[in-house]
């Protein structure tokens, strides 16, 4: 990629990882096998955005609703999480990676709860790559779950007036600017309860690649893709110099 192209990269890219249980279907194999090849996705996906020197990195592994899936489903994606994590945090090391949970995992296993706390804390000072997961996440459930943080500090008496930067500060995603680009993959044309708020103005990409199948060419082609859109954040194109 030239020096150009470089430049034009979006600085925060979120994935809703859509498309495993499909993929297994067509094999004839359990939905797992979906996950456990989706898993492969996720890694080849982190170290290409590390090598781009793209700063932020949000990818969606398991929403509030999907609490609802069937019991054996829901155990093994927990599993598959614990497995990932101890793998992957000398990696995260070596490779200067910051791993943030984005999303309420009180409701997670102890251990893997502990597991997940002791990945933030032990990565907490890497700069290359801010790698966010977003588990047991509902975007309505982060807004709400802000407006009862801000009204407590406003009867304290710690804040006295709400814009959108105070309001930003409340969410999980606190100090994670907004995403610039959102890719779907699989096909669907919804954002299931995903960063409600940051996508104001995020550009979307939707491909029918399944999550499983999501390698180097089509991550460049969703890239490629991102970097014709003409962003206008409202105005028009002769009024937006200076706009990052
Ligand atoms: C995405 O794949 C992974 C999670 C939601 C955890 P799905 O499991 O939703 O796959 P499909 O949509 O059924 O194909
Ligand atoms: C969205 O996928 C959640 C994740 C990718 C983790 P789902 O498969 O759960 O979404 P719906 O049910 O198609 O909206
Ligand atoms: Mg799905």
């Amino acid at each position: 990629m030239s020096k150009l192209e470089q430049s034009k990269l979006p600085a925060h890219v979120a994935i809703i990882m859509d498309g495993n249980g499909r993929w297994a279907k067509t094999r004839n194999l359990p939905r797992v096998e979906g996950h456990v090849q989706g898993l492969e996705s996720v890694r080849n996906i982190v170290t290409i955005t590390r090598e781009l020197r793209i700063p932020y990195l949000t990818l969606y592994a398991f929403s509030k609703e999907n609490w609802s899936r069937p019991r054996a489903e829901v155990k093994r994606l927990l599993e598959l999480l614990g497995i990932f994590l101890e793998n992957e945090l000398p990696l995260m090391m070596d490779e200067d990676i910051r791993f943030r949970v984005v999303g309420d995992i009180k409701d997670f296993p102890k251990k893997l709860q502990h597991q997940l706390n002791a990945a933030m804390q032990k990565t907490a000072g890497n700069k290359t790559l801010s790698l966010n997961i977003a588990l047991s996440y509902s975007g309505r459930e982060e807004i709400l779950n802000a407006v009862r943080l801000l009204l407590k500090d406003m009867d304290k008496g710690d804040i006295t007036h709400i814009d959108e930067k105070v309001f930003q500060s409340y969410l999980y995603t606190r100090d994670i600017p907004d995403p610039d680009l959102l890719i779907r993959t699989s096909g669907e044309m919804r954002v299931s309860n995903f960063l409600l708020w940051q996508i104001a103005y995020t550009e979307i990409y939707v491909t029918d690649t399944l999550w499983p199948d999501f390698r180097e060419d089509a991550y460049m082609e969703a890239l490629r893709e991102y970097m014709k859109r003409e962003r206008r954040f409202g105005s028009v194109k002769e009024n937006l110099s200076g706009r990052a």
